[in-house]
Order: C-alpha cells, then sequence, then structure tokens
C-alpha cells in the first residue's frame, strides 16, 4: 500500500484552517465564560443557533438550543434559518450539517480538534482500495455500501456514487433493508458492531464477514462471496469497552435494574440488555421511566450525568461504574472555545467553518437524501 498517497488526502486532516484557542480565553473562569457566551448570543440573536450533541458536556450544553442524537441535530440543522449553526459536536456531524444547510450558512465547530477516532477508520481512499477487491470477489453480484453517520463527508459521496446510502443508529435496519431490495450484499461502514447488531435484528447475521482493512491478506474470496453483509472491522472505544461481566455486575449490585445500550456496543452487550437504541432512544427511554426505577446505562459518561441530573427520580447508573469513558473527540469542544467563537462573530469574523469540498457535497446529499427516504 502506498501510504505516503494516503497521508495527504486523508479525512481527518483535511481542515487545515485549524486554529488554535487564543492565550486570552484560556485563562477565563466558569462564570466570566458564561456571562460572556450569554451576552455575544444575546448580540447575535437568530443569526446563530447552537447544536448540542447528547455526548458535550454540561458547560456546553447549557448553551445549546438544540440536543438530541446526530440524526435529530441534522434535522435542526436542515430547518435552521440562522446564519451560523455552531456545532457542538464532531467533525463528521458538522460536516452533514454543512451538506444539508444552505450556501449563504456557515458551520462553526469551536474545536476542529473534535474528530471520532471511528469516522477515521474508514477513510475514503482506504475504502476505495477495499471495494476493489471486495467487488472481484463477488463479480456477479451487486455490492451496496452503507455507512453510518460517523464517517467523513468524501466516504458518504463514495456511497452514493457506488449506489449506497448513509444511516444511524435508529435506521441502520431499514437501511439495510433498502440496500437488500437493491442488490445482493451490503458493505457496511465503519461500525462491525453496529452492523453485526443490525444483521442479527434482520435474521442474517449468520451471512456476515468481517473485513479487516489492515490485513494485508485481505479476506478468502469464497468468504466474501459467499455472505450477505460484508462489515468493516471499524470500531468506537466508548462502547467497545463493555462487556457482559458489566452487566452480570450491575444485575447483581441492583436486582431490579433495566439495561439500555448504545448499538455501537458489543453483540453480547446487546443481547445481554434490555433496551437497545441511539442516544436519543436511551434519553427517551429514561424520560418514560417510572419514578423509582433503576436504569444502567451503557454509553458515553456525560449523556449518564446528563440523564441523572434531569431525572433524580429515576436511579440512572453508569453500566460499567468509574471505567465508563467520556468520548475524547466530543471533549475537544471546550467551553472557551465556543466563548470564542461567538465573540467572533459578533465581531464579524467565522472562525473553524467546516465546509465539504463541493464536488463532495452533491454526492454526500444524494447519501443523506437517500437516508431519509428510508
Ligand atoms: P447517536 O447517533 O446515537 O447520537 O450516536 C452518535 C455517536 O457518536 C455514538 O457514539
Ligand atoms: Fe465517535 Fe465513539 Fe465518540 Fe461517538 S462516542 S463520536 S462513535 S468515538
Amino acid at each position: 500500500m502506498d501510504t505516503a498517497a494516503f497521508e495527504t488526502d486523508l479525512s481527518l486532516f483535511k481542515y487545515d484552517n485549524l486554529e488554535q484557542l487564543p492565550a486570552e480565553y484560556r485563562a477565563l473562569d466558569a462564570e466570566e465564560r458564561t456571562e460572556r457566551i450569554e451576552a455575544a448570543r444575546e448580540e447575535l440573536g437568530d443569526d446563530v443557533v447552537v447544536l448540542g450533541h447528547n455526548y458535550q458536556r454540561r458547560e456546553i450544553i447549557e448553551h445549546a438550543d438544540f440536543i438530541g442524537d446526530s440524526y435529530q441535530l441534522s434535522k435542526e440543522a436542515a430547518n435552521a434559518d440562522a446564519d451560523y449553526v455552531v456545532f457542538g459536536g464532531v467533525t463528521f456531524m458538522a460536516e452533514s450539517a454543512d451538506v444539508i444547510t444552505d450556501d449563504d450558512q456557515s458551520v462553526i465547530l469551536p474545536s476542529m480538534e473534535a474528530s471520532c477516532p471511528m469516522a477515521g477508520m474508514a477513510e475514503a481512499l482506504q475504502v476505495d482500495a477495499a471495494w476493489a477487491d471486495i467487488t472481484a470477489a463477488a463479480p456477479d453480484e451487486d455490492v451496496v455500501p452503507i455507512t453510518y453517520m460517523n464517517s467523513y463527508a468524501d466516504l458518504k459521496a463514495f456511497c452514493a456514487e457506488q449506489g449506497g446510502l448513509v444511516c444511524t443508529s435508529s435506521n441502520a435496519h431499514r437501511a439495510f433493508e433498502w440496500a437488500l431490495e437493491r442488490g445482493d450484499k451490503v458493505l457496511f461502514l465503519p461500525d462491525k458492531h453496529l452492523g453485526e447488531n443490525t444483521a442479527h435484528r434482520l435474521g442474517i447475521a449468520d451471512a456476515t464477514v468481517e473485513w479487516d482493512p489492515w490485513d494485508p491478506d485481505g479476506k478468502d474470496a469464497d468468504e466474501v462471496a459467499d455472505a450477505d453483509v460484508v462489515l468493516w472491522d471499524g470500531y468506537c472505544q466508548v462502547h467497545e469497552r463493555f462487556t457482559t461481566d458489566h452487566v452480570a455486575q450491575v444485575r447483581e449490585d441492583h436486582p431490579d435494574v433495566n439495561v439500555v445500550v448504545h448499538p455501537e456496543c458489543r453483540r453480547e452487550v446487546v443481547e445481554a440488555a434490555d433496551v437497545v437504541g441511539s442516544t436519543s432512544t436511551i434519553t427517551q427511554t429514561i424520560e418514560d421511566a417510572d419514578p423509582g426505577e433503576t436504569w444502567a446505562i451503557g454509553t458515553e459518561i456525560h449523556l449518564t450525568n446528563h440523564l441523572q441530573r434531569w431525572h433524580p427520580e429515576v436511579e440512572v447508573v453508569a453500566l460499567c461504574g468509574d471505567a465508563c469513558m467520556d468520548c475524547n473527540a466530543m471533549r475537544q469542544i471546550d467551553p472557551n472555545y465556543l466563548a470564542w467563537v461567538l465573540e467572533e462573530l459578533v465581531a464579524g469574523r467565522e472562525r473553524n467553518v467546516v465546509e465539504v469540498a463541493p464536488e463532495e457535497q452533491e454526492l454526500a446529499q444524494v447519501a443523506l437524501d437517500r437516508m431519509l427516504e428510508v
């Protein structure tokens, strides 16, 4: 593999307009920061909308106009009339927002370092190379690529170009059905756990094969030819951490506990849980819980903490206790960055704008539109 060529075009590094936080903002204390964020918001009025993913820290969430999962936030971005969409989330979410907002709207990611490591596990160039091998292994079959929302815009564009689409954790099963009505085989990227959990839901788990893009020998062509679903070997380290031992332990510690997990968790963890779903399903589950119920949550720790705060009537526990992780990418959105980008907007300067290249915009839009159809 010619790695030099890859390094110049990796999606992870294509935003070279990364700007560091000025020293003045690094020293802000919490009270002054909150006052300045509120003053800037007041000044900007309807010109700005602030979106906060469920995994953002409290100091971002409390300034958000909308809080939600990645799918809900892209819909809020699409509906926004504001000139500026400030996205408390990670690069792939801001890219999707840029694709679906109008050309005269700017999408701002307060810190350009907020890149989801799982999205980086399936670079479009790398997928392009694997595509040649996978389609060669099954020359008489139509392979339809599906990429999870957690991927860069160039991979979304690649999927559209090859007749595929995007999905989120809440509609992956419908995306699989859509693809298998139009083709013979699905290539699912980049999260193997969401792919496997979806194949189980559809009763086709026996016909899956994993594709390790880092294995120089690739996969046996016969295995690929026999499979209905080829799972790219990517994963989220925050969710892969959960094990069935955690579920067993929480059930021992809290005999009446219910367990809800995100579908990025391993198959056996999902099987051991009571409810599985996106971050909005997790939120809704706790909202719907009766007072006094106990729920263990298997997802990023900030959401668990928010739910504890928002629903004191429910006992909310973290599925693996102190071992539950926060998402390093989400954590890059520091509230001091939020203060900075908002005050810069007041001064008429746009910082850390995420702009998908025009040649990718159109195709990525097709892939996202197909998702909205399913
Ligand atoms: P949701 O789409 O469920 O919000 O999840 C996004 C994500 O990054 C999960 O790790
Ligand atoms: Fe990516 Fe996992 Fe963070 Fe979600 S929790 S943004 S999948 S690293």
